[in-house]
This record gives C-alpha cells, structure tokens and sequence, in this order.
C-alpha cells in the first residue's frame, strides 16, 4: 500500500511540475502570452524554477516533522525541474531576448546586480543538478553531501534576485525570502531536534486508522 501510494505521488509530482510547461506552450501557440512573450516567458519560468527551489527545500522539514519518509523521494525530481525552468528562463533570456550574442549578453549580466544573481544561482543549480546522479553520488562519498548543500545558498540567492529585478512592489519576493529562511532555520541542529521531538509527538498522537491508510 505504502509502494502504491508513494509510486502515484511521484506520479503527481512530475505531472504537477511539467504543467506549467505545458500551459506556457499551450498559451505560446494560441498568441495568449501577453503583448510582450519573451517577458511573460522570462517572468513565468523564473517564478516556477523559484516555486520549485523552495518546495524541494520543504522536504526534508517535512520528513523531520512529521517523521515520514516517502516525501523524501520528491526532493531530487522537484530539485531537477527547478533547474529544468532555470534552464529554459536563461535559454530564454539568451536566445530569444539576445539573439546569442554573447558579447551583448556578458556585458549586460555584468552591468546589473539583479542578471549576476540569477546567473551565479543558475550555476549553482546547474553543479548540483550535474551530479545528482546515484553514480556521481557514490564516486563523491561524504563530499557529496557538502556540494548539494549548495542549493542552500542558491535559494536565497535566487530570492536576491527577485527582489533586484523587482520594479517598485518587493512584497512577493520578500514573502519568497521569508519562506526561504524558515525552511534554512528548521535545518539547524536545536530547531530540527525540537521539530523531530513534535514529529515524535505526532506520530504517537496519530490515530491507527490513518495509519492504515497509508501503510
Ligand atoms: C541564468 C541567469 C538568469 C538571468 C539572466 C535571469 C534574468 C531574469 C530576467 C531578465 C527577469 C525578468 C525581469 C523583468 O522583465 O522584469 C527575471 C525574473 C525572474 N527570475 Fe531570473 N534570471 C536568471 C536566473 C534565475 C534563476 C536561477 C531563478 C530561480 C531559481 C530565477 C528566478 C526569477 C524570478 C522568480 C523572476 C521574477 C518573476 C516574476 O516577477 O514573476 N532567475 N530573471
């Protein structure tokens, strides 16, 4: 039961992170992304790499509160789609908004503060995203570990850079940062001790019937 329900929650996953790819196609083909496309394509896939950044973040505090297992299956793909509209957001910053002219390009994300964040959280992303594989894993043992701790900078970097790009109102970013920082707080030794001893709590509290249900 446990295999099934963790198996259709993968599932969901990647149909629930692949949707708003399918909607910005969708939206591209019938001419429904605005009247300026490159930016509603650089705003929408900055926004969803951002949205799944944090909700791989939450995994682990989640596992630790509400002392489960399964959700931690979801941090490596929601890791990865992160950085698959990362990706497509800086594609489309270079290609459709500057024609590759690298030249143009480098000089541009030189000049401002807010395309140097995003451009050092892209690289960030992208070292983690190369070696999540099980084989780089093994080969990396413990070092491992301290490379993906790297998503722990690009987050808030990648926050850093919302609020840059931010025109006037920063309320949305800062309510991203607020997010961020408390998922980075529940990781620290005394919080996730005390969030492990609630989880304790909870687990023991929870009534047998709902634990049936998902065994
Ligand atoms: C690769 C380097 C990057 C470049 C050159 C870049 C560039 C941009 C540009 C030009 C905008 C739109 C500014 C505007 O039109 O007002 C933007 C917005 C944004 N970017 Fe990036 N970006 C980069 C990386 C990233 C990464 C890695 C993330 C997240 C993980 C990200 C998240 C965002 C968000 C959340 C927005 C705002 C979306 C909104 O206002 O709804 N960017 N970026």
């Amino acid at each position: 039961m446990r295999r099934r329900w963790t198996i259709a929650l993968r599932i969901l996953t990647h149909l629930a992170a692949l949707s708003p790819l399918a909607i910005l196609i969708w939206d591209f083909a019938q001419g429904q992304l605005t009247v300026n496309p490159i930016q509603e394509i650089q705003l929408r896939t900055g926004k969803y790499a951002l949205i799944l950044l944090v909700l791989s973040l939450a995994c682990t505090p989640i596992s630790t509160a509400f002392r489960t297992t399964w959700v931690l299956s979801l941090r490596r793909p929601l890791g990865l789609y992160a950085f698959m509209y990362a990706s497509l957001h800086f594609l489309n910053f270079i290609g459709l908004d500057y024609g590759f002219d690298f030249a143009f390009i480098w000089a541009d994300i030189a000049q401002k503060r807010f395309a140097l964040a995003g451009f050092a959280t892209f690289l960030l992303l992208l070292t983690v995203a190369v070696t999540s594989t099980r084989r780089c894993m093994k080969r990396l043992g413990k070092k491992w570990e301290r490379l993906h701790r790297l998503v722990y900078i690009a987050a808030p970097l990648a926050v850093l850079h919302f609020i840059w790009q931010a025109k006037a109102d920063i309320r949305e970013p800062l309510a991203y940062g607020l997010i961020v920082a408390v998922l980075l707080v529940m990781r620290t030794p005394p919080v996730k001790r005390r969030l492990s001893e609630l989880g304790g709590k909870f687990s023991r509290n929870r009534p047998a019937r709902e634990d049936k249900a998902h065994g």
